[in-house]
């Protein structure tokens, strides 16, 4: 099972834009890497045009993306064909046909507890470093949060940007966590700042 912090296990896999090793795909910009449990189910489909729609955000953000499910490569062609037809919305990034589930299992995406054969709704956030900086895993039954997908992103390209922490429900714009002091100087500097404090430990910022 991956955790943050790892490399993000490598692979070379049959995607919907042709054959890729995925370090060469990922490496010097952030990828967010998803899995849906299979195509042509609603709740995948409503997902994969959440992320589609979402092209110029991403772009924006310097993020490439790549889906995966237990499918083949028929399957994937067929469906994605099926949503441009039904809908107008096309999904240009790679879907990965992980028919052995080799991918999946690497990911830990297959948990056997929700499913033995489809792929959890998870989403892998991986840094230029090719290093997994956040997981989330959802149920085959709910749809993630596109709102939380963009706002984690931004949160952790700012937070390395500042080299600061991000308080709950965060958003760009607002202030930053300053890390607790660790000299009776760096106290004493904070208690001379103009920092947001509710005590010396927590204390805020503005990022500009
Ligand atoms: C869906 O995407 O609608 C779905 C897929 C697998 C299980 C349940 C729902």
């Amino acid at each position: 099972m991956p955790r943050i912090g790892d490399l993000a296990p490598d692979f070379e896999s049959m995607t919907t834009t042709g054959k890729l090793r995925f370090s060469d795909y990922a490496k010097g910009s952030w990828t967010i890497l998803f899995s849906h449990p299979a195509d042509f189910t609603p709740v995948c489909t409503t997902e994969m045009s959440g992320f589609a729609l979402e092209k110029d955000f991403f772009a924006a953000h310097k993020t490439k993306l790549i889906g995966l499910s237990i499918d083949s490569i028929h399957a994937h062609i067929a469906w994605v064909q099926n949503v441009r037809e039904k809908t107008g919305v096309l999904f240009e990034f790679p879907i990965i046909a992980d028919l052995d589930m080799s991918v999946a299992k690497s990911y830990g995406m297959l948990q056997p507890g929700e499913s033995e054969t489809a792929a959890v709704r998870a989403v892998f956030f991986i840094d230029p470093n090719f290093k997994i900086r956040l997981i989330m895993y959802y149920p085959l039954n709910v749809g993630r949060n596109m709102e939380e997908i963009k706002r984690v992103l931004v949160a952790l390209q700012t937070a390395d940007e500042h080299k600061c922490a991000l308080p709950l429900n965060w958003k760009p714009g607002e202030k930053a966590i300053v890390p607790p002091p660790k000299t009776l100087d760096e106290l004493d500097t904070r208690l001379k700042s103009n920092y947001e404090m509710v005590d010396f430990y927590l204390a805020k910022r503005d990022l500009n």
